[in-house]
């Protein structure tokens, strides 16, 4: 019976690599002879993850996309009927909202562990770039999608956050109405997020995981000791020309990625059982009330993944520089490539001023978020925000100075990345 079952799949096997030879090159190419630093650590979980979480949402939000009515009249109760009477619709829609939370929370860590060890210093700035361009989608995709159940926070998030490009001098205003279809948010505004959500912007991220991915394996990873493998005389234990201290991604690194899968699936279902709103952080109390033009909520504010940006804008003074605070702490993460002149990668081997920095940086970022999601009233805490305001950029200035100048004092690097065989 086993003799029939493997001819039969080398059969299929050898029919279909007669007619696509090109699909066994890239397996290797990417899967079986990708030669990946043996020292992956916790950190190294994240980019498998945030590829779950994608195909999470991509195959959830097909399933919703199926009872979900795009117009502002239908909207919401289209989505309490998913909720209540759709078989498992609860459960799709848990499955995505809890999804979209926990796609910023493992794309956050694998933004910090590349500042950690310096993943995107030279060869790899286009990774980090698109890395970059990914996260801008993702923000645009999550925005759209938290319009569409059409509940209080959704019409008022959307106002608000539009009508930020109001401030832009001459054509802020033709923009806004041209944003929204309209001088408020509307089912014009509502359905031309759809495509976009549904449709438009999935297919653009999809295709910068793949070119993120693509532009990886053409210069190799990077690992926790911040080192570039080296080639001995012998290579690897797999192949003579890899390089020494690495192993094959499949089966090695996809059998250790499940570990990690296993945590994530362990979190998301805890989340989705017990707690799918997170105390209004993944899914806001006001959205569960429908859109209403002429009631506005006590406190506007966006999802947590936004917060700190949305605290920038708050915290200083005019709505024009503001704005401009808020895009520009986006675009400065653009440019840690250029601004890093720094002589080694990882953290471990950096100067104590850069750990001290990452560490204020980090900080800020976090209490930003918590500043963003309050109410905004607190004096106080307006303070605060603009110190930590500039804290963040501060990071970026030091960075450049500190390394630009030569003032770093790092550790000796190892001459390889494990010292055993
Ligand atoms: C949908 C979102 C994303 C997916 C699916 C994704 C996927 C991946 C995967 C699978 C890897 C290889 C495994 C690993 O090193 O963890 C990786 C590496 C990397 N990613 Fe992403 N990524 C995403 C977003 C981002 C973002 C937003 C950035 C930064 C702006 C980024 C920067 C990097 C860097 C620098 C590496 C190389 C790390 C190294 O070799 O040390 N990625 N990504």
């Amino acid at each position: 019976m086993s003799n029939v079952i493997t001819r039969a799949a080398t059969g299929a096997f050898d029919w279909l690599n007669a007619r696509a030879p090109g699909l066994m090159p890239m397996y290797r190419k990417h899967m079986s002879e990708y030669y990946a630093p043996k020292n992956f650590n916790f950190w190294y979980y994240m980019g498998s993850l945030a590829l779950l979480v994608l195909v999470n949402q991509i195959v959830t939000g097909i399933f919703l996309t199926m009872n979900y009515k795009t117009s502002a009249a239908e909207a919401f109760a289209s989505v309490e009927y998913i909720m209540r009477d759709v078989e498992w619709g609860w459960l799709i829609r848990y499955m995505h909202s809890t999804g979209a939370s926990l796609f910023f929370i493992v794309v956050y860590l694998h933004m910090f562990r590349g500042l950690m060890y310096g993943s995107y210093q030279k060869p790899r700035e286009l990774v980090w770039i698109l890395g970059m361009l990914i996260y801008l989608v993702l923000m645009a995709e999550a925005f759209m999608g938290y319009v569409l159940p059409w509940g209080q926070m959704s019409f008022w998030g959307a106002k608000v956050i539009i009508s930020l490009f109001g401030a832009i001098p001459v054509i802020g205003q033709g923009l806004t109405e041209w944003i929204m279809g309209d001088y408020l948010p509307s089912d014009a505004t509502l359905n031309r997020f759809f495509a976009l959500h549904v449709i438009a912007l999935p297919l653009v991220l999809l295709l910068l995981v793949v070119l993120h991915l693509g532009a990886l394996h053409e210069v190799g990873s990077n690992n926790p000791e911040g080192v570039d493998t080296k080639h001995g005389p012998k290579g690897n234990r797999w192949s003579k020309t890899a390089p020494t201290d690495t192993i094959p991604f499949h089966p090695y690194y996809t059998v250790k990625d499940l570990v990690g899968v296993g945590f994530l699936l362990i979190i998301g279902a805890f989340v989705i059982f017990f707690a799918p709103a997170f105390g209004g952080l993944f899914l806001e109390h006001d959205n569960f009330t429908e859109a209403n033009r002429l009631v506005t909520p006590a406190h506007i504010k966006p999802v947590w993944y936004y917060t700190p940006y949305y605290a920038m804008l708050r915290v200083v003074p005019d709505k024009l520089g503001g704005v401009l605070v808020m895009f520009s702490a986006i675009a400065v993460l653009f440019t840690v490539p250029w601004l890093d002149r720094g002589k080694v990668r990882s953290i471990k081997y950096r100067g104590l001023s850069y750990k001290i920095a990452l560490g204020i940086f980090a900080f800020s970022f976090i209490y930003l978020g918590k500043i963003g999601s309050g109410p905004g009233t607190d004096q106080t805490e307006t303070y605060i925000g603009r110190v930590l305001t500039v804290c963040y950029f501060g990071f970026f200035v030091f960075l450049w100075v500190y390394t630009f100048f030569g003032l770093e004092r790092t550790k000796p690097v190892p001459e390889r990345v494990s010292t055993h065989d």
